[in-house]
């Protein structure tokens, strides 16, 4: 499966959502997973994340393990998102930021 990861936090481009054959994105208030049991590995959404927030599973940097769980854990109880929407307003401004895990809303 494919995993998102800690760049996409404040930003919600949501570029990655419209390449996805099986729609298996799910949106939060300010970060977008993917649902473990849907993703079928096509690796679209890789490339057109422009904060590079997306990896395979077994590509996941060391410092970004927990999103893996995450990943997994938020997909159930976050709704599809099918459709590119705008990112969020400051969204720039967040995209070189790191360490933006405790900014992550549920
Ligand atoms: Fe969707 Fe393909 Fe990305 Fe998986 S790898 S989330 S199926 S676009
Ligand atoms: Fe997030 Fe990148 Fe998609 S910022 S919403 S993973 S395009």
């Amino acid at each position: 499966t494919y995993v998102v990861t800690e760049s996409c936090i404040k930003c919600k481009y949501t570029d990655c959502v419209d390449v996805c054959p099986v729609d298996c994105f799910r949106e939060g208030p300010n970060f977008l997973v993917i649902d473990p049991d849907e993703c079928i590995d096509c690796t679209l959404c890789v490339a057109e994340c422009p904060v590079e927030a997306i990896f395979a599973e077994d590509d996941v940097p060391t410092d970004q393990q927990h999103f893996i769980a995450l990943n997994s854990e938020l997909s159930k109880d976050w709704k599809p998102i099918i459709e590119k929407k705008d990112a969020l307003a400051d969204a720039d401004d967040w995209a070189k930021v790191t360490g933006k895990l405790d900014k992550l809303e549920r």
